[in-house]
């Protein structure tokens, strides 16, 4: 079998280092935070696989719906020869665009990125395995910094699918939608997964489970920091809370102390108080309304081709192209 290419951008030691600054800045604010990118671990992205698979969690299933019934029409509209895949995980729903591309018979390359390697490895194989003659070229980045050097055949069609775009905040997406744009050629594709504002007591309980995995997941971030900047935070000590800030329209994760506790996060030299009902803000995920998305990506150069959403309007896919 021929071996996936991959480019490694962000080594093992780069990730460590962006880990320590990081936590630094949030474990010292005022108000207390820690990036979702650290979610995923080998145990964290198995606890996402298991959120996937949960009743309460639809966006995987709704946009699994989208891309049954659109990959067709995707691939006869790009043309595509190389699919990149931002921060591709499992390249599970992906393979509904490899299939559709391949019948359509323009793909030639997949292009995966992502910031574990052993995830995009292993992805990588298994797409390999099941596309005989595809070029598999992965990439360990992170989807914020590593996008410059994006290889692939155009034109491009680069998914961004799940909803990951709403962890980050509109600053932020401004200036990832923007640097995207400037590597792209003019004419290539955007495919973007949006999770949809809806009665906030839905979106609430797909962050909320009743069997407790979401919890589990929002708590892995501690046993990450634990291992990874030695530290000591007692997990047991911060309770789950998902809630829905109905100004900003996004769900918000944290981890709220159940009573007065200490941290100390040897590799940063530096002990973390929380009071009695203090949060550390573990994650945002905005949620989208057409129209944003469409402001958001007109401003950032790219031109909407198609919107389309599951038969329950819960989350929505949009086409969209660099434009000239
Ligand atoms: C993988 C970022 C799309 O925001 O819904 C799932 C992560 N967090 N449950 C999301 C997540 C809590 C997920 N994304």
């Amino acid at each position: 079998m021929t071996e996936p290419v991959l480019d490694v951008h962000l080594t093992p030691e780069d990730a460590a280092l962006a880990l320590r600054a990081e936590a630094l800045a949030g474990l010292t604010a005022p108000a207390k935070w820690v990036s979702p990118k650290w979610f995923y671990d080998a145990v964290g992205s198995d606890l996402f696989e298991d959120i996937t698979r949960l009743p309460e969690y639809y966006p995987t299933r709704a946009e699994r719906e989208i891309l049954e019934a659109r990959s067709t029409e995707i691939a006869t509209v790009t043309g595509a020869r190389a699919l990149v895949e931002l921060g591709s995980g499992s390249s599970e729903k992906t393979r509904l665009l490899l299939d559709a591309l391949r019948a359509h018979g323009t793909l030639a390359e997949f292009v995966p990125l992502d910031v574990s390697s052993s995830a995009l490895v292993d992805a990588a194989r298994s797409i390999l395995e099941s596309y005989p003659g595809l070029r598999v070229h992965g990439v360990v980045g992170d989807f914020t910094e590593h996008l410059g050097l994006l290889p692939g055949a155009s034109p491009r069609l680069v998914a961004f699918l799940g909803g990951t775009i709403g962890n980050l905040v509109p600053d932020e997406r401004a200036k990832f939608l923007t640097s995207l744009r400037d590597v792209l050629a003019p004419g290539e594709w955007l495919l973007l997964g949006t999770d949809l504002v809806k009665d906030p007591d839905v979106l609430v309980r797909a962050y909320d489970d009743a069997q407790g995995v979401t919890a589990e997941f929002n708590r892995n971030v501690l046993h990450v920091i634990n291992r990874e900047l030695d530290a000591d935070f007692d997990t047991s000590a911060f309770r789950h809370v998902a809630l829905w800030n109905p100004d900003a329209e996004w769900i918000e994760m944290r981890l709220r102390a159940a009573h007065p506790t200490r941290a100390h996060v040897g590799a940063l030299g530096i002990d973390v108080e929380f009071a009695r009902d203090e949060d550390l803000r573990t994650e945002v995920s905005a949620k989208f309304r057409r129209d944003g998305v469409a402001r958001e990506l007109a401003s950032a150069g790219f031109t909407l081709h198609s919107w389309w959403t599951d038969t329950q309007s819960r989350f929505a896919l949009s086409l969209s192209q660099a434009t000239p």
